[in-house]
């Protein structure tokens, strides 16, 4: 049977989890990709660091050229993260003509064009199924089993570390900080939390599906883009009230032939099975025009499910034939030029929280502000003073209504004397 050589960059989480896929389902891989898989080398930056996986020492390295230079190492895993050197290392390999599997959609959603152009012309693949969504094979679905489809909606739960927090926040009445750890100790989170809680991550995600989905390239700042660290558990007892519960929610439809894009805090309706995906899961949801309404379900993150999407894309450039002939060309995503939607034309149902003062007259206030700019009012609720406090938060939620109507009611809502705060403003999706 064929021996083929591939070589790790990283042994942290996702590196831990192709190893060990490697080595538990060995066989199964050698049957379904006729050949045998060795791992030749392991590019990591401290070979001293105590890991949580047993490797030979010597395919330990921290000299990327003894890889690149070994022309029997025919498949570059890329799972160290970051932009550089990770994609000096693949452009390097690509010259080598090796094959890439990454994981890493930063670098694909900031760089993609270079590196797929790359691909294309020193003939080889590059594949990349575990840059979103962690085991749920999303990218093989959109690009192989749903092109007899116009895509029309696409709405995902595609970063796991927030709906960790967000579901045991939910669920649990947890804190957000110490949930945020619990995260990162089971390797769910980014290097750099921060990608996770303030939405990037999912911003570059939601990048690379929607260039697939809607075959446009689509740019990281044509996604708009807010975090979770703004939700509090008053938000998420309010939505509860509402029969909604919130969700870092990525959101691309083409409306008015224009793409809406974004990744925000959005309340969804309780019963919606989207609302129902817990813990690091991620789900993306789809309406093609023939296929109707599909959701995709499964890990987001952590080192076996996300290990699984990549092993799986090692398989695939195995079976398309390692040594070129035959090769699989490299997706092209940019077929339609489309114009991207802002922000500020959408429309929308809102929640917002204001904290005011309790005195009459308040009330009739902010809503005669909000009916002045178009904004028609659904619910009220207020909240009775806690002790003798003279603050009590008030919470309005809209019927549909465009933002830019919605925002300049809140500008002019914030200069009233007893408005104190507005503390959140939440949109609300129906998937209508
Ligand atoms: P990680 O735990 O931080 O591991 C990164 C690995 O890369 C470490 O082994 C590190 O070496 C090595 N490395 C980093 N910079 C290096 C450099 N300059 N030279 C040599 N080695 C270097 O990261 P991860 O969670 O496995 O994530 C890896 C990639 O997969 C990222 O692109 C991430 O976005 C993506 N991803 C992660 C998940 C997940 O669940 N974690 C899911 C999907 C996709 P040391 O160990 O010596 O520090
Ligand atoms: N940090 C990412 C997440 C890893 O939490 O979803 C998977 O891409």
């Amino acid at each position: 049977m064929k021996k083929v050589k591939i070589a790790l960059l990283g042994l942290g989480n996702v590196g831990r989890g192709v190893w060990n896929i490697l080595q538990m389902n060995g066989e199964e891989i050698m049957k379904r990709s006729g050949c045998q898989v060795e791992v030749a080398k392991i590019l990591v930056r401290d070979p001293s660091k105590a890991r949580a996986v047993k490797v030979p020492e010597e395919l330990i390295t921290t000299n990327f050229d003894e890889i690149l230079n070994d022309d029997s190492i025919k498949i570059i895993v890329e799972v160290m993260g970051g932009i550089e050197p990770a994609r000096e290392y693949i452009l390097k390999s690509l010259n080598k003509k090796k094959h890439i599997v990454t994981a890493n959609k930063m670098l694909l959603a900031t760089y993609g064009d270079e590196l797929f152009k790359k691909a294309d012309e020193e003939e080889v693949m590059l594949n990349y199924e575990a840059s979103v969504a962690g085991g749920i094979p999303i990218i093989q679905a959109i690009n192989e089993s749903l092109t007899a489809n116009k895509i029309e909606k696409l709405y995902g739960i595609i970063n796991g570390t927030t709906n960790f927090i967000l579901s045991k926040m939910e669920l649990e009445g947890s804190d957000f900080e110490n949930v945020l750890k619990e995260a990162q100790e089971k390797g769910y989170a980014e290097a750099d939390p921060t990608s996770d809680i303030e939405g990037f991550d999912a911003q570059y995600k939601l990048a690379i599906l929607s260039s697939l989905a809607f075959g446009t390239k689509v740019k990281i700042d044509d996604v708009y883009r807010e975090g979770i660290t703004k939700i509090t558990s008053k938000d998420i007892r309010y939505a509860k009230d509402f029969g909604l519960v919130i969700k870092l929610l990525a959101i691309a439809k083409e409306t008015d032939g224009k793409l809406q894009l974004r990744v925000h805090p959005t309340m969804i309706p309780a019963t919606h099975p989207l609302a129902n995906v817990h813990d690091s899961f991620n789900a993306v949801f789809i309406k093609g025009n023939a296929v109707d309404d599909l959701m995709f379900y499964g890990r987001g993150a952590g080192d076996l499910p996300t290990g699984s999407a990549v092993v799986a894309d090692i398989v695939s450039i195995l079976r398309s034939d390692v040594d070129t002939e035959n090769r699989l060309p490299v997706e092209k995503n940019n077929l339609w030029h489309k114009e991207i939607g802002e922000i500020n034309d959408i429309t929308s149902r809102y929640y917002i929280r204001t904290t005011v003062t309790d005195r009459p007259g308040v009330l009739g206030e902010i809503t005669a502000i909000f009916g002045r700019h178009g904004v028609s009012l659904r619910s009220v609720i207020q909240r009775g003073r806690i002790k003798n406090e003279e603050e009590v938060g008030l919470v309005l939620v809209t019927h549909y209504t465009e933002e830019k109507q919605l925002q300049g009611a809140i500008n002019e809502v914030k200069d009233i004397d007893a408005v104190k705060e507005i503390n959140n403003m939440i949109r609300i999706e129906d998937f209508n």
